[in-house]
């Protein structure tokens, strides 16, 4: 590192870490004075109480600036704290000089300034730390309608859509050549509670083509521009793997069953008759054994008929 690097680091080091006042010298509490959080997860506030010599911790009080309550309490052996406000250190004790702070599940709402106020056997030391919170966009997802088995030169409307922002965010929309294609889309934002947006935007591509554009990329950014996710889209023209199959064992399916019903019904008579026949034939030859004859004409003749008749079915 030179000279110069190393001034710069230590510079900024200091920066960074802002000694709270203290009533001696020989006890400080450090901690950042700003830290940024993130909606719906956990926030640390760190800080730690530094001293010439050993202390021990009497009290340890963590409370929002200008808050009465405070959000975490250590006195002795009594302790309060609020829920979803505790020791950054599992298992936190008076001799532990990391007094850090953490918030379990970051909320818009715990924006704002903290204070944290040490006593020790050898002096007091408080110090202020800000805490921003900001809400991400998730990656966009993207769908398209009609959804599937899109036909070459018929229109088709693309969706981007995220979630997650605590600001109304921006859409921007460029084809598989890098256009930026942004101007010819609509973008509708929606608060989906009392703090974050839902965005989505469509873009309609007229008379789409295999030649033209068939991938479309969309980028979400929030209310400052920085781009927080990205995603992209192919016009389904052909019927997708999974889809196409479904089509075709749906239509399969559907042309199929009536043909194999009455496929079945066809053999099924068909051997119902075969059956039948042959009974009546083994019947009529058993009868011809008998010297009487039947009453209706010449049934030996008729059967032999319907026998062959009976056996080429069969041969079909
Ligand atoms: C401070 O405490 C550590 C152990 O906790 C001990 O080893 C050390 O001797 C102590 N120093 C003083 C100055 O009491
Ligand atoms: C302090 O509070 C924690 C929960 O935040 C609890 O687990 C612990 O037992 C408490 N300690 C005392 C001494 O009350
Ligand atoms: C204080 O505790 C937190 C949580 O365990 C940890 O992330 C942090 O590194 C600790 N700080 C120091 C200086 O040990
Ligand atoms: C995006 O939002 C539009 C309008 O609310 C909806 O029709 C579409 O199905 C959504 N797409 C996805 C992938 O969520
Ligand atoms: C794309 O277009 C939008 C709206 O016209 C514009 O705000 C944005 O800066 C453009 N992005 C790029 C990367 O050109
Ligand atoms: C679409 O374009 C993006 C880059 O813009 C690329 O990462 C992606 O793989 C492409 N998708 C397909 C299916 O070609």
């Amino acid at each position: 590192m030179t000279s110069a690097t190393s001034f710069l680091f230590f510079a900024i080091h200091l920066g960074c870490i802002r000694a709270g006042k203290s009533s001696e010298t020989f006890v400080k509490l450090e901690c950042e004075e700003e830290y940024h959080g993130v909606y719906g997860q956990q926030s640390l506030l760190e800080c730690n109480v530094k001293a010439v010599q050993n202390v021990t911790i009497l009290t340890v009080t963590w409370k929002r600036v200008g808050g009465d309550a405070p959000l975490l309490e250590y006195h002795k052996h009594v302790n309060a704290s609020t829920l979803g406000f505790k020791f950054a250190e599992p298992s936190w004790n008076k001799d532990n000089m990391n007094v850090s702070l953490l918030l379990t599940n970051t909320k818009m709402a715990d924006k704002g300034e903290y204070e944290c106020m040490v006593r020790t056997d050898s002096g007091d030391a408080t110090a202020t730390v800000s805490l921003s919170v900001t809400a991400m966009y998730k990656s966009p997802t993207m769908s398209s309608s009609p959804e599937n088995c899109i036909k070459q030169n018929t229109d088709v409307t693309i969706f981007c859509n995220s979630t997650g922002g605590h600001q109304k965010g921006l859409i921007w929309w460029f084809d598989e050549f890098g256009t930026n294609c942004t101007g010819s889309a609509e973008l509708v934002a929606k608060k989906t509670d009392d703090t974050l947006f839902s965005l989505s935007s469509k873009l309609t591509v007229l008379k789409a083509t295999y030649s033209g554009s068939t991938n479309y990329s969309c980028t979400v950014h929030n209310t400052n521009g920085v781009q927080e996710g990205k995603a992209s889209f192919e016009i389904p023209f052909v019927c997708s793997a999974g889809s196409k199959d479904d089509f075709a064992s749906d239509s399969t399916t559907q042309w199929l069953a009536p043909v194999g019903f009455i496929g079945s019904l066809v053999i099924g008579l068909l051997a119902a008759l075969l059956i039948f026949k042959r009974r009546s034939v083994q019947r009529a030859r058993r009868q011809s054994t008998f010297p009487l004859m039947s009453h209706n004409g010449h049934p030996n003749d008729r059967h032999h008929d319907d026998e062959a008749e009976g056996n080429a079915i069969l041969t079909v």
